[in-house]
C-alpha cells in the first residue's frame, strides 16, 4: 500500500521549507526537502547541477528524488521545490494518497521574501523581480491544478500556515 505524505507545493519563497519543518514536528513526522535531499545524494549543490549539467539534467534527478522520497513507507512531511511540477512524470506523482498542499503568495511578498535568500535559485539570477513574476504567471495555473488544500500566506505567520494545514488535514 502507498503511504500518503503532506507534500507542499509552491513557488521559491512561498515557505515550504520553514513551514514544512514546523508542521512536521507540528504533527510527529520526518521532514524531507527535495532541494536537500537532492544535495545530499548528488554531493552537489542545486546551483552547481544547474550549471554543469543544465536544468533538464537538474529535473531529472529532481524527479528521482521526489519519486523515492514519496516512496518512502514512513509518513513524511515533504517540501517539494518550486520546479518539481514541471515534468508530468513528477506531476503524476503528486496525487492521492498524498496530501497536496499549495502555499500560494503574490509575487510581491515572493519577491521581498526571496530577495533575501537566492542562492539556490539560479533560475532568477537575471533579474529577480521580474523572472519570479514570470514563473508566478507560468506556475500558478500548474500549483492550482494540483493542489487538494491551498493556504494562501500572505501576512500569517508560519505558526498560524500550519495550523491552517493540521486543520485541512483533520
Ligand atoms: C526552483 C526552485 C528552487 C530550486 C531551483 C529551481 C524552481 O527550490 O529547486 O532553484 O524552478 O522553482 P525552492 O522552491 O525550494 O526555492
Amino acid at each position: 500500500m502507498t503511504v500518503g505524505h503532506v507534500v507542499l507545493i509552491g513557488l521559491m519563497g512561498s515557505g515550504k521549507t520553514t513551514v514544512g519543518r514546523k508542521l512536521a514536528s507540528a504533527i510527529g513526522r520526518r521532514f524531507v526537502d527535495t532541494d536537500e535531499e537532492v544535495e545530499r545524494r548528488t554531493g552537489r549543490t542545486v546551483r552547481e547541477i544547474f550549471e554543469s549539467d543544465g536544468e533538464p539534467t537538474f529535473r531529472l534527478i529532481e524527479h528521482q528524488t521526489l519519486a523515492d522520497t514519496l516512496a518512502t513507507p514512513e509518513p513524511l512531511v515533504v517540501a517539494a521545490a518550486g520546479g518539481a511540477v514541471l515534468r508530468d512524470d513528477s506531476r503524476a506523482l503528486l496525487v492521492e494518497p498524498h496530501r497536496i498542499v499549495w502555499l500560494r503568495a503574490e509575487p510581491d511578498l515572493l519577491i521581498e521574501r526571496v530577495g533575501r535568500r537566492r542562492g539556490h535559485r539560479p533560475l532568477i539570477d537575471d533579474d529577480p523581480d521580474l523572472r519570479l513574476r514570470q514563473l508566478w504567471t507560468e506556475r500558478d495555473p500548474i500549483y492550482r491544478s494540483l493542489a487538494g488544500t491551498t493556504v494562501d500566506v500572505t501576512g500569517k505567520s508560519v505558526e498560524g500556515v500550519c495550523s491552517e494545514i493540521v486543520e485541512a488535514l483533520a
